[in-house]
């Protein structure tokens, strides 16, 4: 069932985040509705610009009807992650998408709430919830490259006044993480301080980590002993989710680890399998390791087993 981001984040505030996961194919969207339905958990389907260029737009849409018939029993919200307005709009009248995140944190402030805002009224007239972003991360965000030492975190009393003035239904802060699988140089932990303050300014309203993967060096060590090169990589502490989410952190942003989840299993597999080339066989791993993967999150974000209170809770 697709329901709103609004709807999850009323759910879950206060006592811990919703998984969201960007998918680009069927492999990804099998294994993380089976890992969800396994470890009983509402989620988050997010789905990129760059995810909606891969194949097909329309793609992406039907692969997910199909496994919300396969899993009839999953609530998810289908989610546009890091929108321009035009993607925005598109989405909104796709009929499909229940949520989106419109991205104008590197404009100006003013046009920053001015953008905003003229997507939070398109949205809300079809009863769709918006996320928006203040503060800008590092990394790379598709198109959008911000350099580490342009990246700052979100303003507390800004946070206030942009909500306010924007309409928006969640906000993604920057408080100390990146997009990607080099997030820190060296161990770091996320700026509670600056969640502290948000929530002081704006209580009972739903915020947003981004980059939030964790890069479990375990699973960088298989990809690199496969032939990989990923080195120096660094991710975000696995128990810094649920203290977040007592903050105010409803939403909790995984992609990266999905990502190397897919390269341990495919490199490591055509390593011991030099002679293969169906794809099939490791695709069927992938399947039942991200699933594996996505359940292990949901525990640590607090979802696993809120389905059927969340199910109640919508009157269903
Ligand atoms: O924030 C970026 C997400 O990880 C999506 O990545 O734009 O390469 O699909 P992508
Ligand atoms: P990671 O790169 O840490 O997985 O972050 C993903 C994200 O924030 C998507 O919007
Ligand atoms: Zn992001």
């Amino acid at each position: 069932m697709i329901v709103t981001t609004g709807q999850l984040f009323k759910h879950a505030y206060g006592k811990y985040a919703v998984g969201a996961y960007n998918i680009n194919n069927a492999e990804q969207a099998m294994g993380l509705f089976k890992g969800c339905i396994a470890s009983q958990a509402p989620f988050i389907i997010q789905i990129s610009k760059g995810a909606r260029k891969y194949t097909d737009k329309r793609m992406l849409e039907a692969i997910i009807r199909a496994a919300g018939e396969i899993f009839p029993d999953a609530i998810y919200a289908v989610h546009l992650d890091h929108g321009d307005e035009a993607t925005c709009y598109d989405c909104i009248d796709s009929g499909f998408f229940s949520s989106v995140m419109i991205d104008a944190s590197h404009e100006p402030y003013e046009q920053n709430i001015a953008i905003t805002k003229r997507v939070t009224d398109r949205a809300h007239a079809k009863g769709i919830s918006v996320e928006a972003e203040l503060g800008m991360l590092g990394g790379v965000e598709e198109d959008i490259k911000v350099e580490e030492g342009n990246a700052c975190l979100t303003d507390p009393a800004q946070a206030e006044d942009f909500v306010k003035k924007s309409g928006c239904d969640s906000l993604a802060c920057a408080i100390g993480t990146s997009h990607g699988a080099f997030k820190f140089k060296g161990r770091q932990s996320l700026h509670f301080e600056v969640l502290e303050k948000i929530k002081a300014r704006l209580p009972n309203f739903p915020l947003v980590m981004h980059g939030s993967s964790s890069v479990p060096q375990d699973e960088v060590a298989r990809i690199n002993a496969a032939g990989g090169k990923i080195a120096g990589s660094m991710g975000v502490d696995v128990n810094e989710y649920l203290p977040a989410a007592k903050l105010g952190v409803t939403k909790i942003n995984i992609d990266t680890d999905g990502r190397l989840v897919w390269t341990r299993v495919h490199r490591e597999f055509f390593r011991d399998h030099p002679g293969d080339f169906d794809f099939r066989p490791p695709g069927k791993i992938f399947i039942d390791e991200y699933a594996k993967f996505i359940a292990s999150r949901n525990v640590l974000l607090g979802s696993a087993n809120q389905l059927a209170d969340v199910r109640k809770s919508l009157g269903k």
